[in-house]
Parts: structure tokens; C-alpha cells; sequence
């Protein structure tokens, strides 16, 4: 085991189940975790709950577009119809995948987190919501009951920003924080020093998956905001309230001066800040134009980047994927693995 609900089943909870169908031997071998799949459970597309396991190719089709759960088909010991909350309560789950869609008030996911967390199952979420408006009270609830909340996915995808900022660089210093951190807006810049216009590149990045349900979120610069938040509490241990990041979005650059500025050889970016001063902690999101040369002045498409820069270790860069299906599904399975070598509770339910 471990056995694990899926809450919620969208595109990153589907390129989760794609990928155990496809690495479930290689994982029990290398890492000794039996990933089991018992329950998926959508406010949209039905539910599902069977202790021996779902199976996870079929499940994919079944969801497939806009098609339901109740084209999976029938097998003994097969439940329909759990809702989430009875699915997290009574599922013979330990680990609980948060992927709910989510609300500006973080709910359901947050509620769906404290369920689970009350019933000592660890939890798994790329849900930024829970994370940036409970973050303290979450981790608490995590720790009273002994199990584990991991959070990877909600800062750049599968790229692991987190787990090096707070596990691999432990012990120095961390003095400033600067990142790309939202795939869309730059897919967008990109597309847009490629002459296309906003619209389009933005229909692209919706197309491509990128983009968040509302892409407003993405281009007025809150999904980087929510990461920068996350990233302060997470890494560098500080509470920072949404509403004391200083924002700005993109969406007052034009083609034409995203072109122009690229033609000279310098890319408008939305950076991602957090820098130790005086005054304490200062965070903000905007629009930066940089030279090619500088790390993150070269990072093109969905692409996200974030610097660190350490006392004993200078400047780290770590770039890789931001936004993505499968990208973000990987992130899921970095943070089951982490729990799985970390804890020897997974795959033990309490009773
Ligand atoms: N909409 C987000 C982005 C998805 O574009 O970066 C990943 O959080």
C-alpha cells in the first residue's frame, strides 16, 4: 500500500491515475510503495470507492472529456456514489490526493484537508487555496495527528522549488527569493515577442492547460502572489498576508512593447519577489524587464524559474516546468515518495 482517494477528478487528478497505471511496478520496486488507488471521488464526475483497487487505465477512460464515473465498469465490491467528505471519512484511504476544485474562500479543500487530517490521514494537494488561507492552522492539524501535508505541487508544478528551498539548501541562509512562477503570463510573453497577440497566446495557454479556471487569476499576477506566500511560510518560515504583497499583472504590456524590448535583446517577465530587509520581509509581483543574461531573462514558455540566494551558498537557479497536467500529477508522486521514505505509517489506516 499505500491506498490513496483522489478528491477531485480533473485534469491533474486523471495524469495522476495515467501515471500510477503506467509506473505502479517500477514504483513498488524502487521504492517499495504499492500505489493503490481505492477512491476518486468529483463533485462533477460521480465516485467511486473499492478496497481492492480501481484500475487506473480504466478509470482514465471512464472520466475521459466530459463522460462520467458511471461508465467504469461494474466489479465485486464496487461502491457508488460516496460523496468526498463521506469518502475521506469512511474509504479505507490513508492518503488523501486534495484536488477538489476550489474556491477563493479555499473551500471545499479546506474542509476536505481538515477531515482527513482529524481521521490521521496524510494529504497531498496542489491546491493553493487551503495552503495560502490555512497554511498554520493546516500544518498544526497535519503535525497533532502524526501524518503528513504535502504541498510541492502548489508552487511550480512538478519542479521541486519547495523541497530545495527547504530541505536540499537547509542551513543557509535564505536572503532574497526571485521567481518566475506563473507558466501562463510567461507562455504568454513568449508567444507575444513572437508576434502573437495576447488574446490568442492566452486561448493557447488555456488550451495547453496552463491557465487557471478564471485566467484572470494568472494575468493580474494572484497565482504569483498565492506562490510567493507559500514560499514565505514554506521556506523561509514567515507569515506574509496575501493582501501586503504588492501586485501588478501584465495585462498593460502590449505586443508591441513586448516585441520591441525583445528585438533588443531584454524579456519583460512577471518576477516573483521576496527579500530580507530592515523593515523585514518585503514581497511583491510585477512586470520586469531583464537582459538575456540574467537567469531568468531566458526562460521561455511555460517554463518557471526561481532563484535563491543563499549566505553560505550564493545564488542557487532551479528552472523547470510551472504549470502542466501530467507536470503537476508529478508533483504528487515526488511528495507520496517523500512521505513514503520519510514515515512508516502510509498504507497503515488507523482504525
Ligand atoms: N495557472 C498556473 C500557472 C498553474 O500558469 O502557473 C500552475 O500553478
Amino acid at each position: 500500500m499505500p491506498k490513496l482517494a483522489l478528491i477531485g477528478f480533473g485534469g491533474v487528478g486523471q495524469a495522476f491515475a495515467e501515471i500510477v497505471g503506467e509506473r505502479q511496478e517500477e514504483i513498488a520496486r524502487r521504492f517499495g510503495l504499492d500505489l493503490t488507488i481505492v477512491a476518486v471521488a468529483d463533485p462533477v464526475k460521480g465516485s467511486l470507492f473499492r478496497d481492492e483497487g480501481l484500475e487506473p487505465a480504466v478509470l482514465v477512460a471512464a472520466a475521459q472529456g466530459a463522460a462520467l464515473l458511471a461508465g467504469y465498469p461494474e466489479q465485486p465490491g464496487l461502491v457508488r456514489g460516496l460523496d468526498s467528505l463521506t469518502t475521506i471519512r469512511e474509504s479505507s484511504a490513508d492518503v488523501i490526493l486534495e484536488l477538489s476544485p476550489t474556491l477563493a474562500d479555499g473551500q471545499p479543500a479546506i474542509e476536505h484537508c481538515e477531515a482527513a487530517f482529524a481521521h490521521g490521514l496524510h494529504v497531498i494537494t496542489s491546491n493553493k487555496g487551503p495552503v495560502v488561507l490555512r497554511y498554520r492552522e493546516l500544518f498544526a492539524k497535519a503535525q497533532e495527528a502524526g501524518v503528513e501535508f504535502g504541498i510541492e505541487g502548489t508552487v511550480m508544478s512538478g519542479t521541486p522549488s519547495l523541497d530545495l528551498g527547504r530541505a536540499a539548501l537547509a542551513g543557509n541562509r535564505i536572503l532574497a527569493v526571485r521567481g518566475i512562477l506563473n507558466g501562463t503570463t510567461n507562455y504568454i510573453l513568449t508567444r507575444m515577442e513572437e508576434g502573437l497577440e495576447y488574446e490568442d497566446a492566452l486561448r493557447e495557454a488555456q488550451g495547453l492547460g496552463y491557465a487557471e479556471a478564471d485566467p484572470a487569476g494568472d494575468v493580474e499576477g494572484f497565482d504569483a502572489l498565492y506562490k510567493v506566500v507559500i514560499l514565505a511560510a514554506h521556506v523561509l518560515g514567515e507569515q506574509v498576508a496575501p493582501q501586503d504583497v504588492a501586485r501588478e499583472g501584465i495585462s498593460q504590456l502590449t505586443r508591441a512593447e513586448v516585441a520591441a524590448a525583445a528585438r533588443e535583446g531584454r524579456h519583460w517577465k512577471l518576477i516573483a519577489q521576496l527579500e530580507r530587509t530592515e523593515a523585514g520581509l518585503r514581497a511583491s509581483v510585477g512586470p520586469v524587464l531583464l537582459p538575456a543574461d540574467d537567469p531568468l531573462g531566458s526562460v521561455r514558455g511555460a517554463t518557471n524559474a526561481i532563484t535563491y540566494t543563499c549566505d553560505l551558498l550564493g545564488p542557487v537557479t532551479l528552472i523547470g516546468a510551472g504549470a502542466g497536467r501530467r507536470e503537476t500529477a508529478f508533483a504528487l508522486l515526488h511528495d507520496l515518495i517523500r512521505i513514503g521514505r520519510s514515515t512508516t505509517s502510509v498504507g497503515r489506516r488507523p482504525a
